[in-house]
């Protein structure tokens, strides 16, 4: 089935229900889409000693181990999704994947997380490094540093017992099943 326009103005509303049909079932692929993203990018592994993909279970792994949730757990599988497609601005990117499904401090410590772990880079100046401190008074301030210093700077570790792709996708199915925007006023 197809829509009766060429230009939306000359819709139908029976053109718009079909729309949103389809955009339904499009959001039940979601899921999909993620995981398959999820193997792409780890054609892509940069200087590191492990790809992409190895990094991001790595992080969820932490994540769980430390008796996180399902939301966090799926966040840290999905925090550097964006890093192919949106290399300057990848917690962003993330976070707005994320958005409809998580809570805001979720989301806020994904979209500010590549700003945190400049903490880490040895090669900038100290003000360069402690830029997060802009943050100090912010309420997902210290979350942000806790999910940098134990679950992510330290996931490139290629001796690290990582669960495999497959032991996320019940976590990633249900947060991605939600309601979207069910977690808004
Ligand atoms: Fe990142
Ligand atoms: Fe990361």
């Amino acid at each position: 089935m197809r829509v009766s326009f060429v230009a939306m103005r000359d819709g139908t509303p029976e053109d718009y229900d079909l729309i949103d049909a389809n955009d339904r079932e499009s959001l039940a692929e979601l899921p999909n889409r993620i995981l398959a993203h999820l193997r792409l990018i780890a054609e892509d592994d940069g200087a590191y000693q492990i790809d992409r993909l190895q990094h991001a279970l790595q992080t969820a792994t932490r994540a769980e181990r430390d008796g996180a949730g399902d939301e966090w757990v799926v966040a840290a599988l999905i925090h550097d999704i964006g890093d192919l497609l949106a290399p300057c601005t990848h917690g962003a990117y993330a976070a707005e994947i994320l958005a409809p499904f998580v809570s805001e401090e979720v989301c806020w410590v994904v979209r500010h997380h590549p700003l945190f772990q400049r903490y880490y880079f040895a090669n900038l100046s100290k003000e360069q490094r402690s830029v997060r401190e802009r943050y100090r008074e912010h309420e997902y301030y210290q979350r942000t540093i806790e999910f940098c210093e134990n679950w992510d700077q330290c996931s490139f570790d290629p001796e690290y017992d990582s669960f495999p792709l497959e032991h996320f996708e019940p976590a990633l199915r249900r947060i991605f099943a939600r309601e979207p925007f069910a977690n808004r006023d």
